[in-house]
């Protein structure tokens, strides 16, 4: 948990940058591969497209891309790096970490790294460690990146699941700030008792691959996503409400002091009763799933990204970021640019 009284530091975002693959699946696609159609996953999600990735990219290849923009847009060299945390349930390999292999290839040699499986909610967890560090006076300088290839976990034989989840990388560069500015309030909420309200049952060491392969489960998508998508709607809706106006009240302030929230795109809906329970217009609130649908821990730095690009979120503005998801795990974050 951050503090409402007055640190030394504050970890400022100084840049931002995004990744999404070329490649869209329509809601007309989906039509032709479940029992769907595209009125009913527009209505019930805001859903219209998302990106998916090849065979060939991965998600080490997406967070790159995200990275590089980040950091051209700091204005950092890449040693300048202190730290790497990258936030994924859809690593490119088991070991080594995401975080190493992207230090590789950026060639940020001075930086240590770490993984955080926090699935929808993992970059909110990322800032919060960032920001910790940074506050700590321990590091200077922290790349977040939040990066997804749910197209990998996705059972497309499953219509309650399919048709939400997109590829994407989100990164965003935190460095130390005396001013006033940069990461004001941040918490962080798990129940681990719900956690197979959304979950993987096979691939993990509980239940390797091969046996269930030799077990049939594979052919029932247990090594893909299982969701009760109405029991995690309702805690999305209640435990991001009760997270936003926690770290509104430990910044010391009101509801209508936060300039813009980014949300986790995970239901146009949800984003809708968040958005109502907060008393705030639809200007104040950034919307994207139509375009990319719900890509996980990618989700609010993307949105992020795109809000600062467009000038939707501008120096000075106080941020509310939320997410949400399997453990389940939920956190906000209250930023002023
Ligand atoms: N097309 C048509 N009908 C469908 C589809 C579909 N794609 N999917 C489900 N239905 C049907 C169901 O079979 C059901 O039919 P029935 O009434 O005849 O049984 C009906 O629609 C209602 O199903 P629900 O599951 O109750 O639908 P709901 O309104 O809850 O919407 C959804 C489902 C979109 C999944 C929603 O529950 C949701 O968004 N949940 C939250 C997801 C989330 O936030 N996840 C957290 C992050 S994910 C992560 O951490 C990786």
């Amino acid at each position: 948990m951050s503090n409402s009284t007055q640190p030394k530091y504050r970890a400022k975002i100084v840049g931002a940058g995004s990744y999404v693959p070329p490649d869209i699946l329509t809601n007309a696609d989906l039509e032709k591969i479940v029992d769907t159609s595209d009125e009913w996953i527009l209505t019930r999600t805001g859903i219209k497209e998302r990106h998916i990735c090849t065979r060939e990219m991965s998600g080490v290849d997406m967070a790159a891309h995200a990275c590089r923009a980040a950091i051209e847009k700091a204005n950092w060299k890449a040693e300048d790096v202190e730290m790497i945390i990258v936030a994924t349930v859809t690593p490119d390999y088991r070991l080594p970490s995401n975080s190493c292999m992207l230090q590789e290839r950026l060639g940020l040699v001075n930086a240590g790294t770490m993984d955080v499986a926090a699935a929808c909610a993992g970059y909110i967890h990322g800032q919060s460690i960032a920001s910790a560090y940074i506050e700590s006076g321990q590091y200077q300088k922290i790349l977040v990146i939040g990066v997804e290839k749910l197209s990998t976990i996705t059972n497309y034989k499953d219509r309650g699941t399919c048709i939400l989840f997109g590829d994407a990388a989100g990164a965003v560069a935190l460095e130390r700030t005396t001013d006033d500015t940069g990461v004001l309030a941040s918490f962080l909420k798990s129940d681990g008792r719900l956690g197979k309200l959304l979950w993987i049952p096979v691939g993990g060491t509980h239940s390797p691959y091969s046996e269930a392969h030799e077990a049939g489960d594979i052919d029932n998508g247990e090594d893909c996503l299982n969701m009760v998508g109405s029991e995690v709607f309702k805690h999305a809706v209640r435990q991001m409400g009760d997270a936003a106006l926690k770290v509104i009240e430990m910044a010391g302030m009101t509801t209508s002091d936060v300039d813009m929230v980014v949300p986790h795109q995970a239901n146009i809906r949800i984003i809708d009763a968040l958005r109502k329970r907060l008393g705030l217009p639809e200007e104040k609130v950034y919307v994207n799933i139509d375009r990319f649908g719900n890509t996980s821990s990618a989700s609010v730095p993307l949105a992020l990204d795109e809000a600062l690009t467009t000038k939707k979120i501008n120096a000075g503005d106080n941020v509310l970021m939320l997410a949400f998801g399997g453990g389940l795990t939920w956190g906000a974050s209250l930023v002023r640019m």
